[in-house]
């Protein structure tokens, strides 16, 4: 069962732009993204849209759909009544390249300024991890790296001015992954506060909303993190327990 759908996208560079309203065929099992994938084929061939695999893994094809961040590849159509109009724009807090493509430059720059893991002298071979704790960073492995709670959390997303001193959730939760890995020897606390930002999230949790992958950011990443920098500057006793491995 096919239908038309009325599509609302917006077009537009860096400098300007509207919305611009198309009615596109869907059919059954489709998804926001195949919509859009038809439009360039029948009625837009220069719509600008980012995308890979189609699958929900590569995180490319983060738009807002009716103003929610999402995947447009997992965005199904079934989730929309057949008269409603469908709003897509490029997520708002990256600045736009064109029509649905933003330019993401602000994560990389993020990512290449947290220390990498540093496993001290350990050398192969001598530590066994824990199961715990192997679990632990496998849920913060799953991120696809779609920047969608990056472009949620309003720290950055009201404030431009915030994106210098703060990484965003997707990289408060990388260094709070390498704080809590058993064999990294860097103590990454003071980093995250000061360098980072972690201070300005005020735990609204629409980061944690937004992902696509489920991984629980506050509860398990940024919360956590918060406790262990608290720790570290106001309690002596956590601090010396923590560097005897004790607590
Ligand atoms: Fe996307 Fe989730 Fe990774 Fe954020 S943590 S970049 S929302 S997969
Ligand atoms: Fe932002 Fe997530 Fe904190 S949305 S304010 S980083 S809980
Ligand atoms: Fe890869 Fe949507 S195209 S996540």
């Amino acid at each position: 069962m096919s239908y038309l759908a009325k599509f609302r996208v917006w077009r537009g560079d860096s400098g300007e732009g509207a919305l611009q309203d198309f009615e596109v065929e869907v059919n059954e099992g489709e998804v926001v993204l195949d919509v859009i994938h038809r439009l360039q084929a029948t009625q837009t061939p220069d719509l600008a849209v980012r995308w890979n695999c189609k699958a929900g893994k590569c995180g490319s094809c983060s738009a807002e759909v009716n103003g929610m961040p999402k995947l447009m590849c997992m965005c199904r159509m079934s989730t929309f009544t057949e008269d409603e109009t469908i709003t897509v724009t490029p997520v708002r807090t990256f600045p736009v390249i064109r029509d649905l493509v933003t330019d993401v430059s602000y994560n990389y720059e993020k990512a290449r300024q947290i220390p990498s893991f540093d496993g001290g002298d350990v050398k192969p071979g001598e530590f066994r991890m824990q199961q715990v704790d192997v679990e632990r960073s496998q849920e913060f492995r799953k991120c696809i790296e779609c920047f969608l709670c990056n472009n949620v959390c309003h720290v950055i997303r009201d404030h431009e001015e915030n994106k210098e001193h703060f990484a965003g959730p997707r990289f408060l939760m990388r260094i709070a992954e390498l704080e809590m890995h058993p064999a990294d020897v860097k103590d990454r606390r003071e980093i995250a506060q000061t360098d980072h930002g972690l201070g300005y999230c005020n735990i609204t949790k629409c980061c944690t909303e937004v992902c696509p992958e489920h991984i629980k950011i506050t509860d398990n990443a940024l919360i956590p993190m918060k406790e262990r920098v608290a720790g570290k500057k106001y309690d002596p006793v956590v601090w010396l327990g923590s560097k005897l491995g004790i607590v």
